[in-house]
Parts: structure tokens; C-alpha cells; sequence
């Protein structure tokens, strides 16, 4: 038997392993052992890729080089994963779709470089698939590049709106249409330069255009992309585990898209166009009233009164490292008999899943972590809501403000219960950059500094049963 026999059922079942990963990763329960599926699917991958380059027999520049590039990126890529903050994983994410978009760049010239000899409908697809393959590939490395910057905040998150943008993407897509037609025919040199130049502007121009809030959805949409990438560089490469994985990788990103959008209450289509129809809004940001502060032992007289009491945390409590006094607040809360429940809300944080991971790492109970929809209709009566380091997930001008950027998002109703404690360091607006209407509610009152800092003295003042009377609330100026 030869090895490539070996190889081809090694792929088949690292294929099978990755599908198991994927379902295994649906559910809190099996996500370990989803990951441990899909780290010995790898190993199986990349064990068999190598047999595979080394059956060929090569000569030993290119086993250096193989050798080179698997130890360089593998340790570049475990020191990474183990300095990563959480709060830093998207950015990181982004950073890692780029490279797989300027791979299948990479890979679809050198297949154009070294195609030379083709004839007749061979030809053809091996051309069109290097065609499509950069195309793909460099939206996908200038996309993923704007979306690392946005992320990690080293340029605005606001949306660039050119004049007439939806004509701009529109009319990269024809041009790429005509000169696939025009470069399967007869290949040449020119169209492949202007499809990666045009490609590279539209990944730019399609993420640049779209606003802070929706930025969740780009994430997972350039994972999306990221996977087609791969997947023509398989076609490409003759290689049906790229093929596989690539298609795995492409349609859970498109399905994880869809999914945001509808949480959202977004056109799916709309965000995978560049914000097709989105028009530009004011942001809001200057907006001047009136806003009640809170000191820790009144807030903490007030947790004492209450007799239920909804958390929602934001990227605020993540940045802060607050989930551990949040989870000990909670423990004391619940046995002095108080209800106390999180609402959790779809794009809290800065990836999905962000609020429920630090909690579950906190050690607070599953059944007491609701999501938005479950949450939402309680909150009228719910005596105080602690809003810790959430901002845009709770802004009530998504629902009445039709010009803001986030309008139309669902959020959590937090200004409908009695009371409502925001921990923040300062009036500054959210992710979205969008002023938040609810710091100026009669019912709001702000609690300024580190949510951890403030967290764990109001736990201080809950143990010594502190209970010291007379608001000193204060009226301030934004
Ligand atoms: P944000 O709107 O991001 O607001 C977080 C708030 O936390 C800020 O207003 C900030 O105010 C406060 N904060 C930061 N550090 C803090 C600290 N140490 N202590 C106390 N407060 C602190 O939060 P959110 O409500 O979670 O909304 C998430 C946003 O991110 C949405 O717009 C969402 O679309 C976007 N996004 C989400 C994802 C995913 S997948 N979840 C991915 C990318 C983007 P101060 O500076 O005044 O303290």
C-alpha cells in the first residue's frame, strides 16, 4: 500500500474529527472533549501532510524549509495562544484570518506562476480556481486586517462612508466576474495583478464601511471567508483536507453570521455587503444632562433592600477581571435569600460566548445565567440591576433613537427595573461609540472607577453588614 493511500484515510478521518469538534463545541457539556477532537484531528492532518511531502522525496532544502516552517509558527503560535487576554482574542482571531487570506493569495500565483503547461478544460478550472482563489484570499487579508486594527482600537470602529459605496463594491464584484470570464479564457499576467489589487481594496472598503456594533459579525464573517480561502487553495493544491476543512470552516463561519445578524436584528445580507443600505448616522456622543452618582456604601444599603436583583455584565467587566467578586457578591446575595439572576446578552463583550466563559471560570451557577430573551420581560421587576462594564448592550436608543448606529439592535431593558447601579470609570460611550441615554434616567445612578475595585468594596461593606444611612447622591454635569 502505498503512502498516499494512508494519507487519504488519514484525511478522511481528521475529517471526521473536525465535524465531531464542531458539535462537540455546541454545548457547554461537550465542549472539551469537541476540543480534544479537534487537536487530534490536526495532529493527524498535519502527520500525514508531512508523510506525504516526505514520500515524494524532496530534496533536503525543502525538508529544511518544512521543517523551518512548522517550528517557527508553531512556536510563535503556542506563545501567542498562552499570553493572549481574553479581552484580546478577537484582535488575535483577525490577525489569524489575514494569514490564511494571504496564503491562498500566496498559493493561487504560485498555481498561476506554475501552470504553464495545462491545456484545454483542465486549464480552464485550474484557472478559475487561481482566479477566485486570490480574489477570496486578498478580501480576506486586507478584511482581516482592518477588522484586527478596529478591534484592538488602533483605528476607529466607526464606519468610512465613501460616497456612493455600494456602487464601489458593486462594481469590484462585476469586474472580478468579467475578468474570471476573460482570464479562464486566456490567462494573463495583468489580470491577475488587477483582480488582487481590486480584491485587496474591496476586503478594505467592505469592513472598513461597516460600524462598531456589527463588528461581532465581521469577525465570524471573515472566519467564513477565511475557510473559502482555504478551501480554493485546496482545490488548488490538490489537496482534499484543505478541501473539507475549508468548507467546515466556511459554512459554520456563514452560519455563526447568520445567527449574529438575526440576535442582532441585522440584514445579513445588508453586513456581508459592506453595510448595504446603512446610511450614516450621528453618533451622539456630545450629548449633555444630568447624571445621579452612587457611593459604595449606599449601593451596597441598596443590595441590602433588594429582594431580586438581575447582573449584566459587559467588556467592561472582562478588562476589569471583575467576575470574581461579581461571582462572591452573588454567593453572599443568594443566601441571605435574595434572587439574583445574570442577563446575558447575545454580543456582550468582544466575542461570543465572552460574559459566559468568565463566569463559568468564576465558578457562578449555570441556571442562574439567562439570556437576553429570558431575562428581558423580569426586569420590570427587578428591584436593582447591577450593569457591570456594559454599555451598548444596554443603550436604550437602539429602540428610541431610529438615527443612532446600533438602532434596531435588541438590548437588555435594564431601565425598566426600579433601580439601576452602572459601574463604569468615567461618562465615556461604548464599543459602538454611541452616547447611552440610560446614565441620565431618573432611575440610573453611576458608580465611577474599576468594576473590580468597586465590586470588592461593596462586598466589604455587604460582609460587615455595613449598613449606613442617608443617600449622598450628587448632580453633575457631563
Ligand atoms: P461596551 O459597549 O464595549 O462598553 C464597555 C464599557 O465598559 C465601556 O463603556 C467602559 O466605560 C467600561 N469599562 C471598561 N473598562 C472598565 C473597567 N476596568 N471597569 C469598569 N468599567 C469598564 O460593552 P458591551 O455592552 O459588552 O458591548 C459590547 C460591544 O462590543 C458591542 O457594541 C458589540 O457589538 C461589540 N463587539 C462584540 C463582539 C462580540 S462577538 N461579543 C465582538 C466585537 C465587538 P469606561 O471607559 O467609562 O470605563
Amino acid at each position: 500500500m502505498s503512502f498516499a493511500s494512508v494519507a487519504t484515510a488519514a484525511y478522511l478521518v481528521a475529517s471526521l474529527l473536525f465535524v465531531l469538534s464542531l458539535a462537540g463545541l455546541s454545548k457547554h457539556e461537550t465542549a472539551k472533549h469537541g476540543l480534544t477532537a479537534g487537536v487530534t484531528g490536526m495532529v493527524i492532518a498535519v502527520a500525514a501532510t508531512v508523510g506525504l511531502v516526505l514520500d515524494g522525496h524532496p530534496d533536503i532544502a525543502s525538508i529544511a524549509l518544512l521543517v523551518t516552517a512548522v517550528l517557527v509558527g508553531g512556536t510563535i503560535g503556542l506563545w501567542r495562544a498562552r499570553v493572549v487576554q481574553m479581552t484580546g482574542m478577537p484582535e488575535l482571531i483577525a490577525l489569524l484570518h489575514s494569514f490564511v487570506g494571504l496564503a491562498a493569495v500566496l498559493v493561487g500565483w504560485n498555481g498561476y506562476l506554475a501552470s504553464e503547461h495545462l491545456q484545454g478544460s483542465l486549464a480552464g478550472i485550474h484557472h478559475a480556481e487561481i482566479f477566485i482563489g486570490v480574489f477570496i484570499g486578498a478580501v480576506t487579508f486586507t478584511g482581516s486586517i482592518v477588522a484586527f486594527l478596529k478591534l484592538s482600537a488602533r483605528i476607529k470602529s466607526t464606519p468610512v462612508m465613501l460616497p456612493g459605496k455600494n456602487l464601489i463594491n458593486l462594481g469590484a464584484l462585476v469586474l472580478f466576474a468579467t475578468l474570471t470570464v476573460a482570464f479562464v479564457i486566456d490567462p494573463q499576467l495583468w489580470e491577475l495583478i488587477v483582480v488582487t489589487i481590486v480584491a485587496l481594496g474591496l476586503g478594505w472598503h467592505l469592513v472598513a464601511s461597516i460600524g462598531g456594533g456589527d463588528m461581532p459579525v465581521v469577525v465570524s464573517m471573515l472566519n467564513s471567508y477565511s475557510g473559502w480561502a482555504a478551501a480554493a487553495s485546496g482545490f488548488l493544491l490538490g489537496n482534499d483536507l484543505l478541501i473539507v476543512t475549508g468548507a467546515l470552516v466556511g459554512s459554520s463561519g456563514a452560519y455563526l453570521s447568520y445567527i449574529m445578524c438575526q440576535a442582532m436584528n441585522r440584514s445579513f445580507l445588508s453586513v456581508i455587503a459592506g453595510g448595504f443600505g446603512i446610511q450614516a448616522s450621528s453618533a451622539g456622543e456630545a450629548e449633555q444632562a444630568d447624571h445621579r452618582e452612587i457611593h459604595v456604601d449606599d449601593a451596597a444599603e441598596l443590595l441590602n433592600s433588594a429582594s431580586s436583583v438581575v447582573i449584566t455584565p459587559g467588556y467592561g467587566m472582562a478588562v476589569a477581571q471583575a467576575q470574581y467578586p461579581v461571582a462572591e457578591l452573588t454567593r453572599i446575595l443568594r443566601d441571605r435569600g435574595v434572587n439574583v439572576r445574570f442577563g446575558i446578552h447575545p454580543v456582550a463583550g468582544r466575542l461570543p460566548g465572552h460574559m459566559n466563559v468568565l463566569l463559568a471560570e468564576a465558578k457562578v451557577p449555570y441556571d442562574i445565567v439567562l439570556e437576553m430573551d429570558e431575562i428581558n420581560d423580569e426586569l420590570s421587576v427587578t428591584d436593582v440591576v447591577l450593569v457591570i462594564g456594559a454599555n451598548d448592550t444596554v443603550n436604550p436608543s437602539t429602540t428610541e433613537d431610529p438615527g443612532s448606529p446600533i438602532a434596531g439592535m435588541p438590548v437588555l431593558r435594564v431601565w425598566e427595573a426600579s433601580n439601576v447601579i452602572v459601574f463604569k470609570r468615567s461618562m465615556a460611550a461604548g464599543y459602538a461609540g454611541v452616547q447611552n441615554p440610560l446614565f441620565f434616567r431618573d432611575n440610573t445612578q453611576m458608580l465611577f472607577g474599576d468594576a473590580k475595585e468597586r465590586v470588592e468594596e461593596i462586598l466589604g461593606a455587604a460582609r460587615e453588614g455595613h449598613t449606613r444611612t442617608g443617600k449622598e447622591t450628587s448632580s453633575m454635569t457631563v
